[in-house]
């Protein structure tokens, strides 16, 4: 029996979040858009302090914005793409400003990928390393030059099903690998997508009686989104999911938790709850790469849940909810229990490769491509060639998009052995420039041996 101890408040918010889209901003303030009936077009804000409430400005967006994704650029600011009966997308205003109609730019990609049960609501969205943003919407993803507002390429057709809301696959942007002194002028970005369900799975689960539970799919597809003539790399995981979710790990490898087999989004409209998350273990030129399954959870997440990485490494995992309002007593209630999954680095046996990183003696406000130092102590001698050193940003998660996930590794310039007993410095480079790594906070793991260090520890990047 053990008993945790900690305090709370009630953050009151006055307009409709429900399916809401966000991102941190450059200072880690939580900048919310969106949402259902009176908070589609609201723009909301919340600060770091203890006492901060959430500032909120009903009518800053030009369209409505339900089930939209939000995106940050390299400089810093916002886009926000969809969002249902609105095939446009927008630029968030700055704080306190409104767009109108004439701020918002017609999206015809949205019109062409919308099926009779939309398949393209929660649009895949991630800004790649060239400046130009990624966007998968039900089968189909294309380039967008955010500054011209052009589509300036279309990738090949993912076939197989749609992987969008209410088809609900997951999707992540794979690690971006840095490297010492970079100088390469194209850094390598791909994307990864998981899961999803046949065109018709919501039509059958929602609209027909009695409702008809279609096996969602078991492929993923990765793509390199920095190359003109990408082409869709499948591969299958161990077993169906769709309302799944991906976590892309301090080490670069991604967890595929929560989730269904079978149905599609909505009320009621998903079965056999997928238990047992699966790790894709990473590796640059996906040779290697392969699914494991791991030890189950007892908890069905379906449709509405979520996740978060933590500062331990661990995964903090949430939600579920299938009905229409707080059920107890529905096949899948609601579900108000939260878990945290310990993934294989953290078996004691490895314990012995958990660093701790010294914060005070690390910098961690740092300009782009500057050199800086992260400082460890741990136990017996470090081999460099088994270091690591990620930075990961914070997503907003929901509905298997994790807006903004991205993990870096940055490059090791210089390691100085034993600066003190057991304490070695890190001499790294921080990522070139926003479009590697949008201005703002990480959290920075320094891995040993594949095994995360004990407290990741949070560095700003900026311009
Ligand atoms: C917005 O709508 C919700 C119901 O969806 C209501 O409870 C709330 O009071 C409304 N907010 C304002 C400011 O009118
Ligand atoms: C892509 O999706 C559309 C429906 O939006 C469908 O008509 C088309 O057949 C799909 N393409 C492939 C290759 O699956």
């Amino acid at each position: 029996m053990f008993f945790l101890t900690f305090s709370f408040s009630l953050l009151q918010l006055n307009y409709d979040t429900w399916c809401s889209s966000g991102a941190l901003d450059i200072n880690g303030r939580l900048v919310s858009t969106g949402g259902y009936n009176n908070g589609s077009d609201t723009v909301r804000i919340l600060d770091l302090c203890d006492t901060c409430g959430w500032e909120e400005y009903p009518g800053a967006l030009g369209n409505g914005r339900w089930y939209a994704t939000q995106v940050t650029l390299g400089d810093g600011r916002f886009m926000v793409f969809g969002g249902r009966d609105f095939p446009t997308y927008e630029f968030v205003p700055p704080q306190g400003q409104k767009n109108t109609r004439k701020d918002v730019i017609d999206f015809n990609f949205l019109v062409e990928t919308h099926d009779p049960v939309e398949n393209n609501l929660y649009p895949f969205v991630y800004l790649s390393t060239d400046g130009n943003v990624f966007i998968f919407a039900n089968n189909r993803s294309v380039l967008l030059n955010p500054n011209t507002q052009t589509i300036i390429h279309e990738f090949p057709v993912l076939p197989n099903g749609a992987r969008n809301y209410p088809a609900s696959g997951s999707a992540c942007l794979l690690p971006i690998m840095l490297k010492p002194n970079e100088d390469r002028r194209v850094i390598p970005a791909e994307v990864l997508i998981c899961g999803g369900a046949p065109h018709d799975a919501y039509a059958k689960a929602d609209l027909q009686r009695p409702k008809v539970f279609l096996p969602g799919n078991t492929d993923c597809a990765r793509l390199d989104i920095t190359k003109r003539n990408g082409k869709w790399k499948i591969i299958n995981m161990p077993s169906a999911r769709l309302l799944g979710d991906m976590v892309v790990l301090p080490t670069g490898d991604v967890l595929i938790v929560n989730g269904a087999k079978t149905g599609s989004a909505g009320w009621d409209d998903a079965r056999e709850p997928n238990l047992n998350p699966v790790l894709y273990k990473f590796q640059t030129d996906g040779t290697g790469s392969k699914f494991t399954v791991l030890n189950p959870s007892n908890i069905p997440r379906m449709y509405h849940s979520s996740f978060a990485l933590l500062p331990d490494s661990k995964i903090l995992i949430a939600g579920s909810n299938t009905n229409p309002g707080y059920f107890d007593d529905a096949l899948f209630p609601t579900e108000v229990r939260v878990e945290k999954f310990s993934p294989h680095y953290l078996d004691p046996n490895l314990a012995m490769f958990r660093q701790e990183i010294i914060v005070e003696k690390s910098n961690n406000q740092v300009k782009y491509s500057q050199k800086f130092t992260v400082q460890i102590r741990g136990n017996g001698e470090i081999d460099q060639q088994k270091l690591q050193v990620t930075v990961y940003s914070p997503p907003f998660v929901t509905h298997g998009i994790s807006m903004n996930q991205r993990l870096i590794q940055l490059g090791i310039v210089e390691f100085n052995k034993n600066v003190a007993p057991n304490t070695n410095n890190i001499v790294l480079q921080a990522p070139m420039n926003g479009n590697i790594a949008p201005p703002g906070y990480y959290m920075l793991f320094v891995n040993y041996n594949g095994v995360p260090c004990r407290q990741s520890m949070w560095v700003q990047f900026l311009p």
